[in-house]
């Protein structure tokens, strides 16, 4: 059996924890994916993980593969300016204005990483405060009570994080304006920046108050602390704009990654003209990568933004992720379960619970067992959720309506089974 080879070789068998779907006996493998389907080991499933957001047009989309095998026509890398990087990133920039500079970088972890490593050299301080349950990422300064696979396997702050790093980091309950007020008065003049997710992806979804994030704007000018938006996930997904978009809210520093890259690795950090020019060449504060701007992710990240600009793609994902939100909603009642949906544009999420969930812990007093039970009989019935209540689930422009419908059939009969397991 692979995952047998696989254990010997990696630790748990995978390459991120989020893949070892620790609830089922052994891991999916994959062997192929197309449109809204991913074909594994166990057959044929609508996937509604996308590489956790990373795919917004579907599988295998016919623009991004003909970019890409352009790319690999003109050679794969030259570690040198090109014209494409510089198209790219104005278009990003049109989309994104805040984002009036940026380094293109090669995943989420090295954008959220360098957009910290700036905002302490600008601000020439050193606390940053982050959320409960907000995950930036792998590294250092933000591995601090995270959310995402760190949530799943119940790994609150990672070993190995030197303590005097962890003090840096200063966690404070997501959509909780009095305990954000607070923590700003006890950091006072130590504090360099804010990070956050302006909606929150790697706690299940949780949408936050509006006046939350304007506390968040208006506090960090305030205090002459930098507000950056960990848009990873949202942005381009939520609409071209992103959360800052869907709030009205100028942050100071914006990190992207996933559907920029279509696919393929990418992250970008940028934001401010001035704060930007800190970054080397042009200033003090050192990123540096070979594979930056890697060529070919760039040229499927294009595409891609090609692709949503016609609007044709939100159109058919966010219609989806509404039908199956309500459809979830109807289904479970049905079959007699308490469950919380929370959806936006093409991400929801369901909750085994009563009640309402504004917060990582109204996720936490969540029923994690029925919602990995529902996980694995989904995957029976050829669905493919997303493999935690700590994660969300995406739909994507190649779930059209008879995808839906296939699903929602699907679901209907999985949460029959589950009432009829659980009796
Ligand atoms: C909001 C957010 N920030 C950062 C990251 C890290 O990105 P990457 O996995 O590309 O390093 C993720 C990944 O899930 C994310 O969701």
């Amino acid at each position: 059996m692979l995952f047998e080879r696989a254990k010997k070789i990696f630790p748990g068998g995978v390459n991120s924890p989020a893949r070892a779907l620790k609830h089922l006996p052994a891991p999916l493998v994959a062997q192929g994916a197309e449109g809204p389907y991913l074909y594994t080991d166990r057959g044929r499933l609508v996937d509604y993980c996308l590489a956790f957001g990373a795919v917004i047009l579907g599988h295998g989309h016919p623009r991004v593969r003909e970019a890409v095998e352009a790319q690999l026509r003109r050679g794969w890398i030259y570690a040198l300016l090109t014209e494409q990087e510089v198209e790219f990133a104005e278009r990003i920039r049109r989309h994104v204005p805040s984002v009036e500079k940026m380094r293109i970088v090669n995943t989420g972890t090295e954008a959220t990483m360098n957009a910290v490593r700036l905002a302490r050299g600008y601000t020439k301080r050193d606390v940053i405060i982050k959320f409960d349950g907000n995950f930036h990422g792998s590294h250092d300064y933000v591995l601090v009570k995270a959310g995402s696979g760190a949530a799943t396997w119940g790994v609150p702050t990672s070993a190995g994080i030197p303590q005097d790093v962890v003090k840096l980091t200063v966690v404070v309950p997501y959509n909780d304006v009095e305990a954000f007020y607070k923590a700003v008065r006890e950091v006072g003049e130590r504090l360099a920046a804010v990070i956050v997710e302006p909606i929150a992806g790697n706690y299940g979804l949780i949408i936050p108050d509006r006046d939350f994030i304007k506390a968040l704007r208006e506090e960090t000018e305030r205090v002459g602390a930098l507000l950056i938006f960990d848009e990873i996930i949202t942005g381009f997904r939520v609409g071209l704009g992103g959360a800052q978009e869907h709030f009205g809210v100028r942050p100071d520093l914006t990190t992207l990654g996933k559907v920029i890259g279509g696919g393929f690795p990418i992250g970008v950090f940028g934001g401010r003209g001035d704060v930007m020019d800190l970054v080397a060449p042009s200033g003090p504060v050192y990123n540096a990568g070979t594979f930056n701007a890697h060529p070919v992710s760039v040229a499927a990240g294009l595409a891609t933004l090609r692709e949503l600009e016609t609007g044709q793609p939100y159109k058919t994902a966010n219609e989806a992720a509404e039908k199956i939100a309500k459809a979830v909603e109807d289904v479970a009642g049905r079959a007699g379960f308490d469950v919380v949906v929370k959806q936006i544009a093409s991400m929801f999420q369901l909750y085994f619970k009563k009640g309402h969930v504004k917060t990582p812990q109204d996720v936490r007093e969540s029923n994690e067992r029925l919602y990995l039970k529902l996980h694995e009989l989904a995957i029976k019935h050829g669905v493919y959720l997303t493999p935690s209540q700590y994660e969300v689930n995406f739909t994507s422009a190649a779930h059209t309506g008879d995808v839906v419908e296939e699903t929602i059939a699907a679901l209907e009969r999985a949460f029959t089974e589950l009432k009829s397991q659980i009796g």
